[in-house]
């Protein structure tokens, strides 16, 4: 029956919405059913590479681990209501943990997402901007294992029962054995800016929530008033029919990607794919879209010009371009070094061949930052663009072996201005294996570069002497 999502979701929205449902703001679904993709990406914050956890992704198709703004714009199709909205919203993939037999990925069943631009009185916020090229963001917090007593970000779960009575709770409720109309999480992402790039290692920096005094951008902190964008809202639902009954009242059935327990640490990340125009058009001062939290069909369209919004077909049929998704279905331990941690401690980043060997996770609540996966193919491009810094002074280096300990969970690569300092040029012939250190600030991380150049030497003599 995918003819009617429109008002049979509207509806289910429409309970869940704690808010006035009229007023400046619009909202859409992606389709329903799966995610277009479950990768282990993030776009966001491990650009170029494989990221700690699984993810499951909706948005433009070109999905990639290096995607920018520039190649959304190629994707085919996109599984947002809006085709012209080519961004990738995604979150930690969840799993049901129940019977001891692996872990279950648990289907998603639809996203509604909201776009919001009113004050605090639901009138029109001014001088709404729309997102910058390259733009990405984060809301929630990997780590966190217990109750955020600010949760700016609004995460709560609910169970939604086939009555659709309600439980819900700030982490994964428990008092029910089903949930007919399905399992759902919500959180509004920040939308002041402090006119800075998202920084990986403090994803939550350049952002912040707007405050109920004031309009517009004079609502932002100060410090975060480079703009004003409209606030994200999404609620996810996941269908978890399947399930129904092989868990008891009592138990916690369910685990987040990033080996979380709780649900405190549900977090969802957004990087922008708006075609130049449009987000600003559907909130601009006049004529701004306003069809609230039950947009239809003719809506949408009203809004967006009937050519722009996609229907069921068009998105169900929609899938990722490349597709990293070997570690898709039920496993026996989630992908990554991820094992489960309960609160209501911060969880460690965790590291190590089986995935023990814990690292620090960096203090500060803001500080949710990349796990240790990464960090390994970030030295060895450390010791890749050291090895070259070093062979442009001495001709030929055989090995470079690069080694770090202590090494924060952090992008290293992003301190690394490095200052290689080589031996000197009267380096001896006799013995040229030598090491170099490669200091990356801020300590303790330091990477140790040992180049051996003796092999390379009595090659380049031996070739020397035939010419
Ligand atoms: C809103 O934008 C208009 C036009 O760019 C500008 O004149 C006005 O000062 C802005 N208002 C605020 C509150 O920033
Ligand atoms: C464990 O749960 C899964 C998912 O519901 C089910 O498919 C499987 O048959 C269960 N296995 C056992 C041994 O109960
Ligand atoms: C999945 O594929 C990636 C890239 O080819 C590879 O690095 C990784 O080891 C694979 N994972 C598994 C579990 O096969």
């Amino acid at each position: 029956m995918h003819s009617n999502i429109f008002a049979v979701t509207a509806a289910l929205a429409a309970t869940a919405a704690a808010f006035d449902c009229n007023g400046p703001y619009f909202s859409f679904y992606n389709r329903r059913g799966p995610a277009m993709s479950s990768q282990r990406l993030d776009p966001a914050l491990f650009p170029g590479q494989q990221s700690p956890h699984m993810h499951d992704f909706d948005g433009g198709n070109a999905l990639s681990a290096d995607v920018t703004y520039e190649s959304l714009q190629d994707s085919g199709c996109t599984t947002a209501r809006i085709k012209p909205d080519k961004s990738l919203y995604w979150r930690p993939a969840l799993y049901w943990n129940g019977n001891g037999t692996g872990l279950y990925p648990v289907p998603n069943s639809f996203l509604k997402i909201y776009y919001k631009f009113g004050d605090s009185d639901n009138t029109k916020a001014k001088n709404i901007s729309e997102f910058p090229e390259d733009f990405a963001m984060m809301a929630g917090d990997p780590f966190r294992r217990s109750e955020d007593p600010e949760n700016k970000a609004g995460i709560d779960w609910t169970c939604i029962a086939e009555d659709y009575s309600r439980i819900t709770a700030k982490g994964f409720p428990t008092g029910f054995t089903s949930c007919g109309q399905g399992l759902t999480t919500q959180l509004t992402f920040p939308a002041c800016w402090n006119g800075e790039k998202l920084d990986p290692k403090n994803p939550n920096a350049h952002m912040a929530y707007p405050t109920n005094s004031g309009s517009g951008v004079e609502a932002c902190p100060e410090g975060f008033q480079a703009a004003r964008f409209p606030s994200i809202f999404i609620e996810f639902w996941w269908d978890v029919k399947v399930f129904d009954g092989q868990y008891s009242a009592n138990d916690n059935p369910w685990v987040l990607a990033q080996g979380d327990p709780t649900g405190h640490g549900f977090h969802a990340d957004f990087r922008n794919g708006w075609a130049k125009g449009v987000l600003a058009k559907a909130t601009s001062d006049d004529g701004y879209c306003n069809c609230g939290c039950g947009c239809g069909d003719d809506q949408m369209r009203e809004c967006f010009g009937a050519e722009n919004v996609n229907d069921d077909a068009d998105i169900s049929t929609c899938a990722a371009k490349s597709a990293l998704a070997n570690e898709t279905g039920v496993v026996e331990k989630l992908p990554g070094c991820n094992p489960i941690q309960d609160g209501p401690g911060e969880a460690k980043a965790m590291s190590g061949p089986d995935c023990t060997a814990d690292v620090p996770a960096p203090g500060g609540d803001d500080a949710s930052t990349p796990a240790t996966s990464a960090v390994a193919s970030q030295i060895s491009s450390i010791a890749s663009e050291a090895s070259s810094a070093i062979s442009s002074i001495v001709a030929g280096v055989s090995s470079i072996v690069a080694s770090a300990e202590d090494v924060q969970p952090t992008a290293v690569s992003d301190y690394l201005s490095p200052t290689v300092s080589v031996l000197p040029a009267n380096v001896d012939s006799s013995d040229c294996a030598y090491a170099t250190t490669v200091t990356v600030t801020p300590p303790p991380v330091t990477v140790t570069v040992t180049a051996s150049a003796r092999r390379h030497y009595a090659a380049h003599r031996r070739h020397g002497r035939h010419n």
